[in-house]
């Protein structure tokens, strides 16, 4: 059939009104995952969006971060790098504090698990104030990698992550608003 226009993959994501916390309108892509042929159009477009010769590394974000980042891994036939929320690596790790929407996390990634000058393509499900890709931008220019563009299913515009993505060097890209 034909695939999907954005407003057919905005109309899969669930809109759940005070989750986790009052005032919060949380966008819920669990609706969207569970269509298998939205989610393979899903992981096509954002794949389309970028050229394999320039990119060394996914980094997907736990954890809905890491269904997109695994599907473009897939996808481009390039590595994956995890970085996980609090406490979850075995090896040596770095980590950064961050602000959410609705709280604070700490992100963390294994010592050498990126090389310098490795450039590296940013991935989760949702930007919305963009603290948590600032602070995995942050994460992976600490350890020498090139970090440039980010990706994500959805984008808040409101909330303003993609200003802040771009005041630090990093272009946004989304296939819903
Ligand atoms: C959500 C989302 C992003 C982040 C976006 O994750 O998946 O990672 O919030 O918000 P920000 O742009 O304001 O930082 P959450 O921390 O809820 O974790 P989860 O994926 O483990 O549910
Ligand atoms: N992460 C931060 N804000 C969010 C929201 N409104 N919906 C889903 N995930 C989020």
């Amino acid at each position: 059939g034909l695939p999907p226009r954005n407003d057919d993959l905005k109309a899969l994501i669930r809109t759940v009104p005070d989750y986790p916390i009052a005032g919060i309108m949380f966008r819920d892509v669990s609706t969207l995952l569970l269509d298998g042929h939205a989610f393979r159009e899903t992981i096509d477009r954002l794949a389309s969006s970028l050229d394999p010769a320039d990119i060394d590394l996914i980094a997907g974000i736990e954890a809905r971060g890491f269904i997109v980042a695994a599907g473009l891994s897939y996808a481009l036939g390039k590595g994956k790098l995890m970085l996980r929320k609090q406490g979850k690596l075995p090896g040596p790790a770095v980590g950064i504090d961050y602000a959410l929407e609705y709280g604070s996390d700490r992100i963390e990634m294994h010592l050498g698990a990126v090389k310098p000058g490795q450039r590296i393509i940013l991935v989760d499900d949702l930007l919305a104030t963009g603290g948590t890709a600032l602070a995995a931008v942050a994460l992976l220019r600490g350890q020498g990698a090139i970090v440039e563009q980010a990706l994500f299913v959805v984008d808040l515009p409101e909330l303003g992550g993609g200003q802040r993505l771009r005041a630090e060097g990093v272009t946004p890209a989304s296939l819903v608003t």
